[in-house]
């Protein structure tokens, strides 16, 4: 049997490290040693990861090794990809990455040749609305893994979206979400997915059944508005048709894909192919299955979601610097740091092990970033002075999206303005700079990686995907924790449910019953309903 984590070996000879690197500055690290960029580097045809700016030496990195090697890594990502039900407490398996093989298994190959079809119909005007009128507003209603992974990936690939196509996604109940982001749509032109793997979520079903009001008023009631304007993505295909959806408009999944590990399946095979076209969604399979096999053959060492695990370890576990901020060098990447969120939070913010036992170290961290230059001009201050240590994480590209701007002996362009800061940020947050005014003095000694890529392209958007896949995954099997669950989010559902009850009973007889609410609640349920703050 495995040790637990803490009683490893390795686990005590990495506190001791810890206690080791705490009397060095990193401006000592790097003067000591002339070659540790190049030490704590990893290159490779598609990415640069330069970690020499975390407080680790190689040591270090060879403790955390022997740390993953005793907590039996190596066979725990193989038992994931070999289909083994690793997620245990709800008896699944784990295949995400094989939704992104080069030669897929066959249920996945008819689900990605259904959304080719279809996507190509939608782009090319063969199947059109109940009007004739070519679709070019997509509507895209879920929630969680069922919209941020898809965000992510529109948001990084908006340069390669089809001539007049535009994505939309609606997540929150809040009404606002639906209002703002379809005024001014056309129902004629619209097509509409509802995104849910159970088809049972509250916040999506009530944007779902709003919606299906939405387009019947705006196309008259039209007999086909439903059959033809709505398609769905789920695993649930009795519920998709009860709600009216045409089951050939249906495209599914399995329960071996959890919702925030989907993007890869048709939750975002769908609305990104009608988006930026099948071949580029095939272009994000592509980059999300290198870095599969990256993951796979290389060496921990040499392995970026494992390096970057093992660095947030040592960084949460042993420095204990809990919170990490994640730093794109690039607008596209704007929604990255809310998929990376829920995929570390949701999928590690655990206090039991695998086997139900409680847990006596930190696991999952506070995942939280904009992209730069935008976060330097409101929170870097705290991560430069403040009193906590937040590692960074930052991303950057050698060539831009969008070439705008000179590129001269007086001015540079856009582009390389932007890579001043994504190259000054890591030396002002590492080095630091003395000053005698307190109040103007730099510590330094605060750890970041740097990401270098090529482009943000469909295929490095893909290859990030995976890294932050992985990269939470490994913790979990570090940790020794079931990553692929979230009981944590059910107690709330189900008091929602209660609260919903109440107004219900309050709508049909004009009392409110708030036996059984404590007073807190009772209070602020009473304001809502009855009282208001300002009648
Ligand atoms: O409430 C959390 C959650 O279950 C997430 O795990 C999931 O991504 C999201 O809700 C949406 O679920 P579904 O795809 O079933 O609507």
């Amino acid at each position: 049997m495995t040790a637990g984590f803490n009683s490893t070996d390795s686990f005590k000879k990495l506190k001791n490290a810890a206690e080791n690197i705490k009397q060095f500055h990193l401006r000592q690290l790097f003067v000591e040693n002339p070659n540790r960029a190049e030490q704590l580097s990893l290159k490779t045809e598609h990415f640069y990861f330069d970690c020499s700016r975390q407080l680790v030496t190689k040591e270090t990195i060879a403790l955390l090794v022997k740390l993953a090697n005793e907590m039996e890594l190596k066979s725990k990502i193989d038992a994931m990809f070999n289909g083994e039900k690793i997620n245990a407490t709800e008896g699944r398996s784990v295949l995400h990455a094989a939704l992104r093989d080069a030669n897929p298994r066959p249920v996945i190959k008819e689900v990605l040749d259904h959304v080719k079809t279809f996507s190509k119909e939608i782009l090319s005007g063969t199947k059109t609305g109940v009007t004739g009128k070519k679709f070019k507003n997509i509507v895209s209603i879920g929630i969680g893994g069922s919209c941020l992974g898809p965000e992510y990936l529109a948001t990084a690939l908006r340069p390669y979206a089809q001539p007049g196509m535009n994505l939309i996604f609606i997540a929150n109940v809040d009404g606002a979400d639906f209002t703002e982001k379809t005024a001014g749509l056309d129902t004629a032109d619209t097509l509409i997915i509802i995104v849910s793997k159970t088809f049972t979520t509250a916040e999506t079903m009530k944007n779902a059944a709003t919606a299906k009001a939405w387009l019947l008023k705006g196309l008259n009631n039209h007999p086909e508005a439903i059959k033809k304007h709505f398609v769905a993505v789920s695993t649930a295909a009795d519920k998709v048709s009860a709600f009216g959806i045409d089951p050939a408009n249906m495209f599914g999944f399995w329960d071996w894909v959890g919702g925030r590990f989907s993007s890869s399946s048709a939750v975002g095979a769908l609305p990104l192919a009608l988006y930026l076209g099948y071949d580029n969604f095939a272009q994000i399979l592509q980059g999300a299955n290198w870095l599969d096999r990256h993951f796979q053959s290389s060496p921990f060492e040499n392995n970026l979601p494992i390096l970057s695990a093992l660095l947030d370890i040592w960084n949460i576990n042993f420095l204990g610097y809990e919170t990490r901020a994640l730093l794109p060098y690039a607008q596209g990447l704007a929604k990255l740091p809310a998929h990376t969120q829920q995929v570390e939070m949701e999928s590690n913010g655990k206090s039991v092990d695998i086997s139900g036992q409680p847990l006596y170290f930190p696991t999952g961290e506070i995942v939280f970033g904009e992209p730069g230059t935008n976060g330097q001009h409101s929170f870097y201050q705290l991560i430069h002075q403040g009193t906590q240590i937040i590692p960074c994480d930052f991303i950057g590209f050698v060539k831009p999206q969008y070439e705008i701007g000179v590129n001269s002996a007086t001015e540079v362009n856009h582009h390389l303005e932007l890579m001043t800061n994504f190259l000054a940020q890591p030396d002002a947050l590492a080095f630091g700079k003395e000053d005698s005014n307190k109040a103007k003095n730099f510590p330094g000694n605060r750890p970041s990686s740097s990401l270098l890529l090529d482009k943000l392209t469909p295929f490095s958007a893909g290859l990030l995907l995976a890294w932050t896949e992985h990269r939470a995954t490994v913790k979990g099997f570090i940790w020794g924790i079931n990553s692929f669950d979230q009981f944590g989010v059910e107690l709330g559902k189900v008091l929602g449910v209660e609260q919903r009850r109440l107004m219900l009973e309050f709508n049909a007889t004009g009392i409110l019953n708030t036996q059984g609410l404590n007073a807190s609640t009772e209070q602020l349920l009473k304001l809502i309903l009855i009282d208001n703050l300002n009648p």
